[in-house]
């Protein structure tokens, strides 16, 4: 395995019709382990993943996964070289039960993963298969959430605001998990909590306006006197 990082993001620009929103945002994740993104309301990190998976194309930039470039290539295509998202909004079919959410994510690799994956991560979905999901705690929607995507067997994770609405006594474990699944596969995870994405992650970039205003090890960043100046309101 090559030490070269799994997603490569350089000079990136992106925006909504003729409003930039991304200006020259470069970052790497590695093969394994977590990067955080932080930043205020507004800042670009939902717009950064966004562009990422390929919902948004780029103005400018380029974007390459696995080594080879992919910001002209559709959603599809960077879903199958191992690209997973867990968006911000709600991103589980509430009228569904937690097995068939579930199902849907082994739809594209039914010959590998079984849905005991996921149950063996989240272990509470398994005492909820019959539920609808909408029925569901904020908590418990992030988890299926979650796990609906690690079926899918992705190589590289986005998670924009895994622990937003989730009750604080459940927040431990989603980072527990997290870490555990950035032992094997590579993590982007956009946070509010920053202690949270900081103990998760090894390397964090804050982003500011559509910038990468500020980047460094985790350790670093924690004790960056102008991390909170980028963070406040
Ligand atoms: N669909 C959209 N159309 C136009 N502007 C948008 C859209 N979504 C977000 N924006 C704008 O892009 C900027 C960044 O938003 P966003 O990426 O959601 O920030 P964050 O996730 O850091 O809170 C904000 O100014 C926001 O108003
Ligand atoms: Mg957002």
């Amino acid at each position: 395995m090559s030490d070269e990082p799994l997603l490569r993001v350089d000079a990136l620009s992106a925006g909504y019709g003729r409003s930039q929103v991304l200006f020259n945002v470069s970052m790497t994740a590695p093969r394994t382990g977590a990067v955080a993104i932080l930043g205020r309301n507004g800042a670009g990190k939902t717009t950064l993943l966004n562009t990422l998976v390929g919902e948004i194309t780029p103005m400018g930039g380029s974007i390459e996964f696995d080594g080879q470039e992919c910001a002209s290539e559709g959603t599809e295509h960077r879903v199958r070289r191992g690209l997973g998202y867990v968006p911000q909004e709600q991103a589980i079919f509430g009228s569904l039960t937690v097995r068939e959410n579930l199902a849907l994510g082994t739809m594209a690799r039914p010959e590998t993963v079984s849905l005991d994956m996921a149950l063996d991560f989240f272990p509470k979905l398994g005492e909820r298969l019959g539920q609808q999901a909408g029925t569901l705690s904020g908590g418990e929607r992030k988890m299926l959430a979650i796990s609906r995507a690690i079926l899918g067997r992705p190589r590289l994770l986005m998670l924009d605001e895994p622990t937003e609405g989730v009750w604080v006594g459940v927040i431990e474990e989603i980072a527990e998990r997290l870490q555990r699944l950035a032992r094997e596969i590579s993590l982007v995870i956009v946070e509010q909590h920053v202690e949270l994405a900081l103990r998760v992650a090894d390397h964090a970039y804050v982003m500011d306006r559509g910038t990468v205003a500020l980047d460094g090890p985790s350790a670093e960043i924690r004790d960056d006197p102008d991390l909170v100046r980028y963070l406040a309101p």
